[in-house]
């Protein structure tokens, strides 16, 4: 067995997506309420008013997670919590119930590992400009010491942020997530704000020296060329300029790919990004956390205009398209399941950029689940699905990844951004209506596997 003794089994979820009460305690709005209650923006109109209802059944959630077996947790803060206009000082009712939320995971010997942002921007940040405008970076840095500074006697393990590329290009570029702005020079003004607020988030957490782990999440995708063509060879590095490198280069060489910057001259030369940004933003974290769903498969297509991809994923301005392989699976998102692109994905970030601690912060799928009449929820396709990723782990510690933990996408079903409540993810069904939590199959399945300390082989 590679998995160690100590591994991080978990879970993940965000907090827009379960907690809810979107008018408690003082939270202020963020920009996916504004977006999720702007008509066509969500599948039939879903919000994340009320969603798992998370923080009102909080106590029965952790004992779920407590059944499960749950090694680790990870869950985000929502920014406008803690401050409902993005500013000034914290909300101590926002912060208590996250210092709840910890408190009780300690209790269940369960590993908190916190994310700061998740999506959740204070609709009040967005009106003067959100992630285009540098002061949101700094804005950032402020709610990170203040988040910091109520949990960091509790809390080890930091993200700073969960994966700015779909903040920055599904947020900015192509409109399908919250602000919905649809624009080629904000998308990338957005990635470099954020590379800059986790810079400027991790030198305010890092000010308190007390052996807390700080890194970031960054979802990742190995690209592949569809054919042996050279112009699906261009489109190819030109996806994997634009969907890894433009976070890998800056966060760990200090400078962004020259392809990509020389593609997207014409939409923006950067030149908001100021002298010593980029050393600040390659300062070193303690690991990284990597999100893995997709593998892209490439092809170039006629015309540089954006497209909506079979498989969910959207690129602009890219000159290219991603093709299913043939005999390949799908999820219920479309997703192709590739299970070796996650070794493939660990393997090269530990040789192109760092050999460092790493964290599979997020993988899983949505599954078409239903409750059958004995009451279960026999999610097969998840049980595989998930055995197939580990092992995909374990090839990769083999192969000398320093991975110490991994978080199934999610412990709940919950409200999937864009997609609202139509796409399960979870170990544990939700009916809505009643709000009534059922275990599925596979989060039994993944109690043995913690208990036995990994899926053997
Ligand atoms: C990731 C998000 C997460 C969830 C999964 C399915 O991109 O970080 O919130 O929606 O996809």
């Amino acid at each position: 067995m590679d998995f160690s003794e100590g591994f991080l089994w978990g879970a993940a979820t965000a907090a827009y997506q379960i907690e809810g009460a979107a008018k408690e305690d003082g939270r202020g709005p963020s920009i996916w309420d504004t977006f999720s209650h702007t008509p066509g923006r969500v599948y039939r109109g879903d919000t994340g008013d009320i969603a798992c209802d998370h923080y009102h059944r909080l106590e029965e959630d952790l004992d779920l997670m407590a059944e499960i077996g749950l090694r680790a947790y990870r869950f985000s803060v929502a920014w406008p919590r803690v401050q409902p206009e993005g500013s000034g000082p914290a909300n101590q009712k926002g912060l208590d119930f996250y210092r709840r939320l910890v408190a009780g995971l300690r209790e269940r010997s369960i590993e908190p590992m916190l994310t700061l942002y998740h999506w959740d921007l204070p609709q009040a940040l967005e009106d003067r400009g959100g992630w285009t405008s540098r002061q949101t970076s700094e804005r950032f840095a402020e709610y990170a010491a203040l988040v910091y500074e109520a949990l960091s006697d509790s809390v080890s393990y930091w993200i700073t942020l969960n994966e700015p590329w779909v903040s920055a290009w599904m947020g900015y570029g192509l409109g399908v997530h919250a602000p919905g702005r649809r624009s080629t020079a904000d998308a990338l003004a957005a990635t470099h704000h954020l590379l800059l607020g986790h810079a400027l988030a991790l030198e305010a957490m890092r000010s308190s020296d007390n052996g807390n782990r700080l890194g970031i999440t960054l979802n990742l995708s190995p690209v592949r060329a569809a054919s042996s063509e050279p112009a699906d060879a261009e489109a190819a590095r030109r996806v994997d300029g634009n969907a890894n490198r433009l976070y890998l280069d800056p966060l760990f060489r200090g400078s962004y790919p020259q392809d990509v910057l020389e593609h997207y001259r014409a939409a923006s030369d950067l030149s908001l990004v100021q002298e010593g940004d980029l050393q600040r933003i390659a300062a070193p974290i303690d690991f990284l956390g990597v999100n893995y769903y997709i593998r892209h498969t490439v092809r170039a297509t006629v015309g540089g205009g954006t497209r909506e991809l079979p498989t969910g994923m959207r690129f602009a301005d890219l000159g290219a398209e991603t093709v299913l392989p043939e005999g390949v699976q799908t999820t219920a998102m479309g997703w192709p399941v590739e299970p070796d692109g996650l070794t493939e994905i660990l393997v090269r970030v530990k040789k192109e950029y760092r050999d460092l601690p790493v964290f599979v912060t997020e993988n899983g799928c949505a599954v078409y689940d239903y409750v059958d009449p004995e009451g279960d929820v026999d999610d097969v396709e998840r049980v595989s699905y998930l055995e197939e990723h580990f092992r995909a782990a374990q090839a990769a510690i083999e192969r000398g990844v320093d991975l110490r933990g991994y978080m199934v996408w999610s412990l709940l079903d919950n409200f999937e951004w864009a997609e609202g409540y139509s796409k399960r993810f979870g170990l544990v069904f939700v009916d809505y209506g009643t709000q009534r939590r059922i275990p599925k199959a596979s989060a039994r399945w993944y109690a043995e596997v913690i208990r036995r300390g990994g899926v053997g082989t």
